[in-house]
């Protein structure tokens, strides 16, 4: 995968009108600031996440703006099955008939500390939100990709995906690992219409970052409406061209 970093954000109109779009983690930080982006430029979003309270208030928010109506899937995807993704698969199908874009956001940086001290459950609780699941649900929703005229699947990875840290072995072992999934299908689908690319979002003010530097001003960070912009641009008509890369946000 080549690594580009958009650090413009598109000119002009982007369009996303009569997009299904499937955010992961759609309830909180970058996912809840996408599936609203999404909705402005003409999105039908699909939420998903844990906290059905929290993807209600997405909902809202989306409604009280007059935009597309979104529909609601709430799963704990720490105990998401095979059968959890065929079932998602499913509804969506009788919903929408396709699927246009998944983006795999949720994701969670379990313990930072030493190797040593991590305890074997967290360890599985990363690597299963960060990389199982991401499988799970492409290797369920790729049949309804394939219906969509211009699909794409964008997965997440991190700074700790470029260069592994000390404390970070199992955040870093699932995005590294999340590069090599989509690397690896993008080789597969390259010359197919599914555009697969991978997205770092940089330091970002979320819930995730301000639990793992609580001694730094989350004011320093940006806030996750400066940076979804990218993300918009990647899933739209216009980033139609970007395929089978690692994108950095600047
Ligand atoms: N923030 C950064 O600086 C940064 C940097 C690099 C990469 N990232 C990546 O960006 C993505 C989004 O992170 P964020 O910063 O926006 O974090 P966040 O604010 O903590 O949001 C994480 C989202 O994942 C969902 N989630 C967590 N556990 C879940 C579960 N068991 N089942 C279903 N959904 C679950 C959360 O839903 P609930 O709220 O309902 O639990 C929440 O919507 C992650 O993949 C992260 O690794 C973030």
């Amino acid at each position: 995968m080549q690594t580009i970093t958009l650090n413009e954000k598109a000119q002009g109109k982007l369009n996303l009108a009569n997009k299904v779009i499937l955010i992961t983690g759609a309830g909180d930080g970058i996912g809840r600031a996408l599936a609203i982006a999404c909705a402005k430029e003409g999105a039908t979003t699909i939420l998903l996440g844990k906290s059905l309270k929290k993807l209600e208030a997405v909902y809202d928010e989306i409604m009280s703006q007059n935009l597309p109506e979104p529909a609601i899937h709430p799963l704990n995807l720490l105990q998401a099955q095979p059968k959890d993704a065929y079932a998602l698969a499913e509804s969506i199908h009788n919903l929408f008939g396709k699927l246009d874009a998944v983006v795999h956001n949720a994701g969670i940086s379990g313990q930072i500390t030493p190797l040593e001290h991590l305890a074997p459950e967290k360890w599985q609780e990363v690597v299963q939100l960060n990389l199982n699941v991401p499988y799970l649900l492409t290797h369920a929703l790729l049949p309804l990709l394939k219906m969509s005229d211009s699909p794409s699947i964008l997965f997440t990875t991190a700074d700790e995906a470029k260069q592994a840290k000390a404390y970070w072995s199992a955040y870093s072992a699932s995005k590294f690992g999340v590069r090599g999934l989509a690397q690896s299908l993008h080789e597969e689908l390259d010359n197919t219409a599914i555009r697969v690319n991978c997205i770092n979002p940089g330091k970002v003010r979320t819930n995730l970052r301000i639990k793992v530097y609580p001694g730094i001003d989350p004011l320093t960070f940006p806030a996750p409406e400066e940076i979804v912009p990218h993300y918009v641009y990647l899933l739209s008509e216009q980033g139609k061209h970007i395929k089978g890369n690692l994108v950095n946000v600047a």
